[in-house]
């Protein structure tokens, strides 16, 4: 069987679908790979690279689709490119589902079968092919380092023959995949750190990391049975505000991270939050892209405001670490459904039939509900 890895069509997408050394791996599997040329150019691979590890090269998308059983692909398939996929292929990519729905007609009028990488189910068994998480985690990583950049100040404390250096704070809120990344990073680096979230389960890994784990005198309870959070209340989003502003006169660099699948990240940085900051704090906005969590937020842009609180809504996803740990994701999804002899579609797999969004002809979306494990509950002192 043969893989095809197309050159992403999208300039704004620096990713590839899979990098060198997984095309190591995959062969290991029995299958072949084929990539169209310079797919690698903007994540820092080499044509040589992919032909050293095995890749046959193409010309264009056409070809590729021609001659693949399986395509890999980060974004969505361009128009020109659904017109060239061919009936029968399997398509892994992020498709967005949700708010694709006539790509997904498009897909099945042409009989193409398409999973989308961005629809595997919160159960523990899918965590390895889970790329909402894999690259969050890069995401968290690079809040940090981005705002040690514009901080312009160490993030550790230090004691010199020059003077001594307080450790910067940093509060992160949201500790899901990217703040958890985020905390981990920021310890790492020396910085105290704080977080919050409205899900309680988490108060263990916060504090497991080292970070303190700040708390409103509400009990509600954020978790769902789905894995991700819910829209809280007013009276509990009225107490973080409060929370935050204590938080805000304190610390220098606020990270946030806080969504609801499917709705607009809540508002949870006010104005009166980023005036109360002291000149030369930073916020990173990781939620920038579903609205921000920071009302002040300029999505893709980064911005002193006239208090000399720097604002980040973008952050770079590293494209080279990134395709390698997608490429991974693809290569356990893969491997679930076998090696190039004993390769099989099976819908009555959990994971399969819900990232399966267009199937045999038919928009196989949205999938039904499932519920990952249930969580510990934690009681969390007074
Ligand atoms: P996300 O990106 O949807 O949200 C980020 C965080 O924001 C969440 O922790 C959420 O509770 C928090 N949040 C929402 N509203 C908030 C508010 N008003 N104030 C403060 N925080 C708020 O979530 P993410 O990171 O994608 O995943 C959440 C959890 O799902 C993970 O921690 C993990 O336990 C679970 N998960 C499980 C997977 C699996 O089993 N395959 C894969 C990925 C995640």
């Amino acid at each position: 069987m043969i893989i095809g890895v197309p050159k992403e069509k999208d300039v704004k997408e620096h990713r590839v679908a899979l990098s060198p050394k997984n095309i190591l791996k995959i062969k290991k599997l029995g299958y072949s790979v084929i990539v169209e040329k310079g797919c690698g150019v903007m994540s820092k691979y080499s044509d040589e690279e992919y032909k050293a590890a095995g890749a046959e090269l193409v010309e264009d998308f056409k070809e590729l689709s021609s001659k693949s059983d399986i395509i890999f692909k980060v974004q969505p398939p361009t128009e020109e490119e659904v017109s060239q996929l061919r009936k029968g292929i399997l398509l892994f990519s992020y498709l967005y589902p949700a708010r694709n729905g006539e790509l997904l007609k498009k897909l099945a009028d042409k009989g193409v079968n398409a999973i989308a990488m961005d629809a595997i189910p919160r159960i523990s068994r899918a965590q390895k092919m889970d790329v909402l998480s894999s690259m969050a985690n890069i995401m968290g990583y690079r809040a940090v380092v981005e705002a040690s950049y514009y901080f312009g100040r160490f993030l550790n404390g230090q004691i010199t023959a020059a003077g001594k250096v307080d450790p910067a704070k940093v509060l992160v809120i949201g500790a899901g995949v990217a703040g958890l990344a985020a905390i981990g990073t920021a310890k790492a680096m020396g910085a105290i750190v704080r977080a919050f979230d409205t899900r309680k389960e988490v108060q263990e890994q916060i504090q497991s990391m080292g970070a303190q784990f700040l708390t409103v005198n509400i009990e509600e309870d954020g978790s769902t049975a789905s894995g991700y959070s819910k829209e809280m209340s007013k009276q509990f989003l009225e107490a973080e505000e409060e929370l935050f502003l204590q938080q805000a006169k304190e610390v220098d660099i606020i990270i946030t991270t806080a969504q609801i699948p499917g709705k607009e990240a809540p508002k949870l940085i006010l104005q009166k939050h980023v005036e109360a900051m002291k000149r030369g704090s930073v916020i990173v906005d990781l939620a920038a892209g579903t609205g921000g969590n920071c009302v002040l937020t300029k999505p893709n842009e980064i911005y002193v405001t006239n208090n000399g609180v720097t604002i980040i809504g973008k952050v770079d996803i590293l494209p080279m670490q990134a395709s390698f740990l997608y490429g991974n994701n693809l290569i356990n999804f893969l491997e679930e459904m076998g090696n190039a002899e004993s390769f099989k579609i099976d819908m009555n797999d959990d994971v399969v039939k819900r990232a399966m969004v267009v199937y045999e002809g038919s928009v196989n979306w949205p999938p039904e509900p499932i519920s990952v494990s249930a969580q510990k509950k934690v009681e969390i002192p007074k």
